[in-house]
């Protein structure tokens, strides 16, 4: 659906009204959404006055507005002005002579305009046609609204501390809002200086990108804000913010929020500051030069991303900004506060300074904010290992995305992205993760020294400049060591244009020759997917002789079009490939090969071989196993080397891809399944226990999973020792630490008596902080006895709707053996949980159960209750169809890829049982001879 500009309004010079509907005139036929560049911008002068307060009455959340767009023509014969505006109500446009403002050229009227609703393109009639060495002034007065939703300028409230309704206005205009604000070129390529006048009420604050010249009266109560220009940006890095806020810090850095939140907010601070010298650094291209002294750093109680990167005012969720303390300051919301600003903070470089061109190639700002997020941000913060959490964080994940039909190129080409769906289309994981990805690949490829060199090169030639991703290759390409044999354009085509990843097959002969050849890696075989498709793949090995994992310069490149058979001079036991998994494609090793891994793995320090590339193993595994590249059995056979690793990384990829496959268990093959987690688990288990001196943020991370696990599969009496330590916590009055509270929780009430319910639902009751509150509920429904209890409380409205979906999940999720009473308990009393959350939620409930559905029962108790109360679901029953295709499609899968798993437990169950028949054998003689 696309939003008209509704009614266009145009106040005539005479003062008389003439309501328009836009489309009335003539529209092209296939709309052209590209401006033409015969008209460009040079500046904005805006005006604005929100009205923000009950007492405005009627134009409570509505704004006026005025702009004066500097301009110029870059043709003769220029006669159309085309730009866009979207959603304001134009009253007055006239034209101006810049360098004499009082020389009125045209004053528009109806028969002059021309608007479409599809493109937001409104086009001006000239009476006369430009001359090419003048500046022109188009002025517009307009109106529109202080929006509803997350776009353009909208409004959010908060309740303060003294309980008061308090209402901002904020802004978002990045896709393509800023034409929602104010009728501009909104077009990435075409940046402008923007000037900003704001009226606002006596009491409030405003702030933009750029510094505060002058505040002056502005009648009724108010004042008016005049800011200084912006360098040349985009438009859609324009933002400002209409509110009661506080503003802190330094006349350099500052950061705006609620007053109570100032105490807060010191890590967030400590982090820009580190950010911004770091990058000043690094870059060689200090913020300050780029062209704005200050760096603005807000919050909003509602925003719709974690950030926005506006340069001079970045905007952030209040979350990333406030540290509560012992509610949200723990390692995990730390680094989720570091994550955002190091990202936000590389955007000032990388996307406002020097912008991508056009939005198909979005990832060149992207790509390179989610790189150093991780990695300058691992510079700044070692503790957080952020260069290894890179490895299960952004590859493993983008992997399940990049390998089946729905995936895109990094690069589009230009012409294919023009409407604003197609544009919203490439804000995509893709852009940020996979970039993210093939930027590191390069940079650890051409050498890091190489690399910063590059882009230092890249961000000084196309300073305040647009890039398509050539640009940056032709930097790249520039800094490449001239020794590597590698067909950069081919490698950069295959990466970037290209969708998709390959596998890189190993086979050793008995000769010792090492055959490598590829093939995409696709996990939805048939669903449209191109298997054709081959990469230039960069080579990397170590072997226990040559065993050094840090060099991560490629040996040599496969052209993608090519196998290759090579030999190694020094025969070694082991090789792999892929070091530290720092390029974008997965390894399949033949099993002997694979076999010579595990009895490395096995050994001391696993041999040498590090965190990444066990994750990587592992990973790549169960994803061949899968799609019936390999065996479970054989997964499930090479991960028992596990039992002896303690390191975050391995058991991360471990437990998030055995989710996959535990959720596929009947209870009958789950106490198999347990036996061999018993086995696996329980080093790591004792290693990490409940506390431990020494340890490591991942330690800490990995805590979470191993409890989790081992309490949900009663192993270990992990749930007693739960127990045990939260009783201890608060009797010495201390909650836990905020990384670890909802996995102790859950735990402890999982198996425990009715007081460790009561006591979270008293602390429930209590508690102000919604992310607290939401950890709790989650906590109450973990508990596998009384959950019939706690179900029936949210249903008679004793824990708050908005609550019940959170405390739902936990009663089968955590809970395997539940998941049928659960199951059933919920379809019996469909009715009334729709009267408290909605039959849309009911739906998305049961989908979510239908992904722990193992048996044919319970896929029958599903179809029946599909066929019985599927009418009441409206426009939510295509949901329910997901469930039923869901199970339909787990059973056939598990039908297909489990028995040989299952037969691997049983034998490996009973050959532990046969040692303790022969010891139990060995014992009975002994005493036998003793008698
Ligand atoms: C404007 O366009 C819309 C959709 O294209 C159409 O439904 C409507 O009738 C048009 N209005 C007029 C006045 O032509
Ligand atoms: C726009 O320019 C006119 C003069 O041409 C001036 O009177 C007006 O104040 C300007 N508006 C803004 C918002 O700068
Ligand atoms: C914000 O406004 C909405 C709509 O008026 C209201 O439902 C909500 O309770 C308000 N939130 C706060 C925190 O005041
Ligand atoms: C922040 O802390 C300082 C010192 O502890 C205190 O003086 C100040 O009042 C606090 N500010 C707020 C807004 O709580
Ligand atoms: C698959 O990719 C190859 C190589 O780019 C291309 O030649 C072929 O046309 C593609 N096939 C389909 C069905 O798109
Ligand atoms: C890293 O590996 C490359 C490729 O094998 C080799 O040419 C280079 O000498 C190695 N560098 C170091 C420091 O070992
Ligand atoms: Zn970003």
């Amino acid at each position: 659906m696309n939003l008209s500009i509704s009614t266009l309004i145009l106040l005539v010079a005479t003062g008389a009204i003439i309501g328009t509907n836009a489309n009335t005139t003539t529209v092209p036929e296939s709309s052209i959404y590209r401006l033409n560049s015969h008209v460009l911008p040079i500046s904005y002068d805006i005006w604005l006055k929100p009205y923000l307060l009950a007492t405005d009455g009627e134009r409570r959340f509505t704004f006026d507005g005025e702009v004066n767009v500097t301009l110029y023509a870059t043709q003769a014969n220029t006669s159309e002005i085309t730009l866009h505006a979207h959603l304001i109500n134009l009253a007055n446009i006239s034209l101006y002579n810049d360098s004499n403002a009082e020389e009125l050229l045209q004053t528009f009227t109806y028969s002059d305009i021309a608007y479409d609703g599809d493109t937001h393109q409104l086009t001006l009639i000239l009476k006369d046609q430009l001359t090419l060495k003048n500046k022109f002034r188009l002025r517009f007065a307009y109106t529109g609204q202080i929006r509803d939703g997350m776009q353009g300028f909208f409004r959010a409230n908060y309740t303060d501390h003294e309980g008061n309704e308090k209402w901002i206005g904020v802004t978002q205009s990045q896709r393509i809002d800023a034409r929602t604000i104010f009728p501009c070129f909104d077009e990435p390529a075409l940046k402008a200086k923007f000037s900003l006048q704001l009226s606002r009420p006596k009491n409030y604050r405003t702030v933009f990108n750029t510094e505060l010249l002058e505040s002056i009266p502005d009648g009724d109560d108010r004042m008016l804000d005049r800011f200084a220009a912006t360098p040349p940006m985009s438009t859609y890095l324009v933002a400002f913010i209409v509110s009661e806020f506080e503003e802190y810090g330094s006349d350099e850095l500052k950061i705006i929020t609620r007053a109570e939140y100032q105490n807060k907010t010191h890590f967030a601070y400590e982090v820009a500051e580190r950010a911004i010298n770091a990058y000043d650094a690094y870059t060689q291209q200090p913020y300050k030069e780029l062209g704005l002294d200050v760096m603005q750093m807000a919050g909003s109680p509602k925003f719709p991303h974690n950030g926005m990167e506006n340069w001079g005012l970045v905007i952030y969720t209040d979350d990333v900004l406030v540290n509560e303390p012992d509610y949200t300051d723990g390692w995990s919301n730390k680094e989720y506060t570091l994550s955002v600003i190091v990202h936000e903070t590389a955007h000032m470089w990388f996307g406002n300074s020097v912008t991508f061109a056009w939005w198909s190639y979005f990832w060149l700002n992207e790509a390179f904010a989610r790189y150093y997020q991780y990695f300058m941000a691992h510079q700044l913060y070692p503790e957080y290992h952020l260069d290894q959490q890179f490895v299960v964080n952004q590859i493993h994940l983008i992997f399940g995305i990049d390998a089946v039909g729905s995936t895109q190129p990094m690069t589009s080409p230009e012409e294919s992205i023009n409407t604003p769906s197609e544009i919203g289309y490439k804000f995509s994981s893709i852009a940020y993760a996979k970039g993210a990805a093939i930027i590191r690949m390069i940079a650890n490829l051409m050498g890091l020294d190489n690399f910063d060199n590059a882009i230092r090169a890249y961000l000084k030639e196309y300073y305040l400049k647009n890039t398509t991703p050539e640009d940056l290759f032709k930097h790249l390409k520039q800094h490449w060591p001239s020794s590597h044999q590698v067909d950069l354009d081919a490698f950069f085509h295959d990466w970037t244009e290209q969708v998709g990843f390959p596998v890189l097959f190993v086979n050793i002969n008995d000769k010792h020759e090492i055959e490598l050849t590829q093939q995409r890696f696709i996990l939805g075989l048939g669903d449209g997917s191109n298997d054709t498709l081959t990469y230039t793949i960069p080579i990397t090995y170590a072997t226990n002789v040559e065993s050094d994992f840090n060099n991560l310069t490629a040996r040599f490149y496969v052209p993608n079009n090519m196998n290759k058979t090579f030999t190694v001079d020094k025969p070694f036991k082991w090789i792999i490939f892929n070091l530290q998994q720092s390029n974008y494609y997965r390894v399949f090793y033949d099993m002997t090969t694979l076999k010579h891994i595990k009895t490395a793995l096995s050994m001391k320090q696993h041999d040498g071989i590090p965190p990444t590339n066990r994750a990587q193993l592992i990973d790549d595994s169960f994803n061949f196993a899968r799609i019936a590249m390999m065996d479970y059995d054989e997964v499930f056979q090479f991960l028992e080397y596990i039992e002896n690793d303690t390191d975050y990384l391995p058991w991360y990829a471990t437990f998030s891809n055995m989710q996959f496959v535990a959720q596929r268990l009947t209870l009958q093959q789950q106490s198999l399944f347990v036996k061999y987690l018993d086995d696996i688990m329980t080093k790591i288990y004792t290693h990490l226990g409940f506390t431990r001196s020494n340890e490591t943020v991942l330690d800490i991370y990995n805590r979470n999973k191993v409890v989790s696990w081992a309490c949900k599969y009663h192993l270990f009496k992990c749930g007693g020792q739960a127990q045990e330590f939260f009783n201890t916590s608060i009797k010495v009055g201390n909650k836990p630490t905020p990384d670890f509270r909802e996995t102790l929780y859950c735990s402890a009430t999982r198996d425990g008596a009715f007081f460790y319910y009561q006591t979270l639902n008293e602390w429930f009751e209590k508690e102000k902080l919604n992310s607290e509150k939401k950890k709790l509920i989650y906590a109450m429904g973990c508990t596998r006895y009384f959950y019939a209890y706690h179900y029936a409380r949210i249903l008679n409205g004793d824990i708050p709707s908005d609550y019940a979906a959170a405390g739902i999940t936990p009663m089968y999720a955590e809970n395997p053996e539940n998941v049928e009473p659960v199951f059933i308990m919920i379809t019996n009393t469909s009715e009334r949980l729709a009267e408290r959350i909605g039959w849309p939620s009911v739906a998305n409930v049961i989908k979510d159960i239908a992904n722990y559905l193992t048996t044919p029962e319970q896929k029958q108790i599903l179809d029946d209750f599909v066929t019985e109360k599927g009418e009441y679901f409206g426009n939510s029953f295509s949901t329910l169809q997901i469930a039923t295709a869901t199970v339909e499609l787990n059973l056939e899968w598990a039908k297909l890829r489990l028995p040989k798993l299952i037969h691997y437990f049983e034998k490996r169950n009973s050959a532990g049982r046969k040692s303790v028949t022969v010891i139990l054998l060995i014992f009975v003689c002994i005493i036998q001879w003793f008698l």
